[in-house]
This record gives C-alpha cells, sequence and structure tokens, in this order.
C-alpha cells in the first residue's frame, strides 16, 4: 500500500489537507494521527471493513476492543444504551481529555469494535488536529494506538512510520503527543467505577468526583488467572525487544544498587542501560549508557515510549529501570514499566 504523509502544525492547521484526510477516513480508509496521548490509528466504526483493516495493519488480536473517538460529547447518545447518572459530571469535567468511558454500548456500534462485549468504550480528544479530522470526517472514529501490536505506543510520527509505513493510507505528522502515555479507560458501567487502565487522567482527579473509585486489581501486578476487564490489558504490552527490570526503593540508595546490578550484568556480556526517573544521584550514571527522563512525573509520562524505543535502537539486552512512586500520572508510568518489564521487580 501506498502510504502518504501529511505534515499539520497544530498551532496553525491547514484545512484542506484535514479535509483531504477526513474524506479517506470516511470513505474506508486508514489514517494515523496524533492525539494528546499517542498517536492513533483511525479507521471510520461504523464500517466494518475499514474497521477489520486496522487489526491487520497493526497485527492485532481480534479479542482486543477499540476505543470510538468523537469530536463532540453530543454524539455519545447515539453509540450508548443509556448514560449512568454519574457519567455527565465527569464528561463534563474530562472530556475534550484523555480519558475513555466504558459504557453499555448500542446496536449501532458493530460487534468488531466492541470484540462482542455489551459496551462500548468512547473518548473525545483534545488534540486540534485529531478534534477537526474527526469532525470533518462526519461519522465516529475507532483508533486504537498506531503502533504495531506489542510495540510501545507511538508519541511521535517517526514511530508510527517505523511501525506501519505501507500499511495504512496516510500519516499525519502533528508533532510529539504532550502526555506520552495512553488514556486512562473508566468503566462506568460498574458499580463502583473502575479504572481499568491508568493514564492521562489520574485517580485523585477522578476520587474528587467519583466516591469509591476502584483500580482494577491486576494493574500493578501480575493476575494470571483473574479475567481483565480490559481485554487488551491482558497481552504484554508496550514492551522494547529488550529485558526490562524495573528497580524500586529507597531513591538514597537506587543508584547505588542499579551500579551493582549494572556492574553483575555486564559481567556476563550484556549490554545493559538505565532508565533514570529520578533527579536526586542521576550523575551517578554519568560512565554507563542511560537514558534521563527524570524531572516531574508528567515529564517521565511524556518520555517513557520514546526511551522504550531508543533502547531498542541501541540493540539492549537489558534495561534497568528506577520505579516512580504510584501517584498521580506515576500510576500509568508503573503500569506501562512493570507491563515491559513482565512484572520483574528487585525490591531494594
Ligand atoms: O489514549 C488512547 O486511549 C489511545 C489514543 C489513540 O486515543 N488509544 C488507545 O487504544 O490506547 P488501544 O486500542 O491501544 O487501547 C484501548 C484499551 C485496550 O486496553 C482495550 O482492551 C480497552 O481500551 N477497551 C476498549 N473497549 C473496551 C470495552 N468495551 N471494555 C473494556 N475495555 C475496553
Ligand atoms: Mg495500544
Amino acid at each position: 500500500m501506498k502510504t502518504q504523509i501529511i505534515k499539520i502544525d497544530p498551532l496553525n492547521i491547514d484545512h484542506k489537507k484535514l479535509e483531504y484526510a477526513a474524506n479517506v477516513l470516511k470513505s474506508g480508509g486508514l489514517v494515523a494521527f496524533p492525539t494528546e496521548t499517542v498517536y492513533g490509528l483511525g479507521a471510520n466504526a461504523l464500517n466494518e471493513k475499514a474497521v477489520k483493516a486496522i487489526f491487520t495493519a497493526k497485527g492485532r488480536p481480534s479479542d482486543n476492543p477499540l476505543i470510538v473517538h468523537i469530536s463532540d460529547a453530543k454524539h455519545t447518545d447515539k453509540l450508548i444504551k443509556a448514560m449512568p447518572k454519574n457519567a455527565e459530571q465527569i464528561i463534563n469535567k474530562f472530556w475534550p481529555g484523555p480519558i475513555t468511558i466504558v459504557f453499555e454500548r448500542s446496536k449501532i456500534v458493530p460487534d468488531i469494535i466492541t470484540a462482542g462485549l455489551d459496551t462500548v468504550a468512547i473518548r473525545v480528544p483534545s488534540n486540534p488536529i485529531a478534534m477537526k479530522l474527526i469532525e470533518l470526517s462526519s461519522v465516529p472514529i475507532a483508533a486504537p494506538s498506531a503502533n504495531s501490536s506489542g510495540k510501545p505506543s507511538p508519541t511521535t510520527a517517526e514511530h508510527v512510520i517505523e511501525d506501519l509505513f505501507g500499511k495504512v493510507d496516510i500519516i499525519i505528522d502533528g508533532g510529539v503527543c504532550q502526555v506520552g502515555v495512553e488514556s486512562t479507560v473508566l468503566d462506568m458501567t460498574l458499580e463502583p467505577n473502575m479504572i481499568l487502565r491508568p493514564g492521562g487522567v489520574t485517580k485523585e482527579q477522578l476520587s474528587l468526583y467519583i466516591k469509591n473509585i476502584q483500580l482494577d486489581a491486576g494493574l500493578l501486578q501480575k493476575s494470571e488467572d483473574a479475567i481483565p476487564k480490559a481485554p487488551g490489558m491482558k497481552y504484554k504490552h508496550y514492551s522494547p525487544q529488550s529485558e526490562v527490570i524495573v528497580v524500586r526503593g529507597n531513591v538514597k540508595v537506587l543508584s547505588r544498587k542499579i551500579k551493582e546490578l549494572y556492574t553483575s550484568y555486564v559481567s556476563t556480556g550484556k549490554k545493559v542501560g538505565v532508565l533514570i526517573t529520578n533527579t536526586e544521584n542521576k550523575l551517578e550514571y554519568s560512565d554507563i549508557n542511560n537514558i534521563d527522563i527524570s524531572g516531574s512525573l508528567e515529564k517521565t509520562a511524556s518520555g517513557l515510549f520514546k526511551a522504550l524505543r531508543e533502547f531498542d535502537e541501541m540493540n539492549m539486552d537489558l534495561i534497568l529501570a528506577e520505579a516512580v512512586v504510584n501517584e498521580g500520572i506515576g500510576l500509568a508510568v508503573m503500569n506501562r514499566l512493570l507491563k515491559a518489564a513482565g512484572y520483574n521487580v528487585v525490591n531494594i
């Protein structure tokens, strides 16, 4: 397939170019586009053949449902059976933005989107290119992250090109994604409401509006026999080719312990890199392979997937990753790191 790359400045959108991409989407084509979280691979959600092509391009298992993206909350009603009573407040507060809400679905949502579930996941992204593209297409857009299945999600157009060039019609290059981890998936069909995937909107933010909000038990620990409620969470996601070990403990001794581990793995002939997430003691790594994504938790989140891809380009055998706190967007960072590591953690 011939893939067109179209560059669009999010601060000065060229509407002609977006209209062209929207028409390709509407008529059944595949268009990768930036959102505030990660790049998405879009298709007309009401066109089964187009949605099928998403699964083929990504190599995605068909039992993993897709998020439906809309340009305005007012389009939710026809996709769902009923609006849960506390959902309106969450929608008003957090849409457009990095949160996906799971509702009971209406009949117009094709089975292929929901992988046969009775529910549908919906989100209004806030990235201006994403919003305008969906609006111009005048249909709901199904969009998983625009990576090959199993690879870290793409946060730049270059990442999408690496994974999907030749497999999709258009890749819109709209620069770097701000949040860098995917949207929070909040299931409002369950009582109490449950976070199925931590993401851009934090548990702390949601707790202000939802009493007794729950976290799916499998998010921070391995739960092989539990059936994951977000089917996508069971796959070994976000994985770079290199092995990952998360190292967790007091920051005062973290760098010393990591350097010990580094030395012992290097002596077995492995190529090892350190993923730095803490500012304290980071100078101690200056003589060894490292990628520094420390600073605020937001900065760490936005640099995480890019760093995992960069380690792969460096052909690392092993990444030693400093843990972060399970607070704010740190919860999403830890969830992605633990998954990349297959829950392999060294506690010090
Ligand atoms: O930030 C994001 O959410 C990005 C951008 C492109 O919007 N999209 C994204 O899509 O991350 P994807 O397909 O990579 O992840 C969707 C997650 C999966 O874990 C999937 O299992 C879950 O949402 N999901 C989708 N529909 C669901 C449903 N009806 N019930 C429960 N989980 C659902
Ligand atoms: Mg994904």
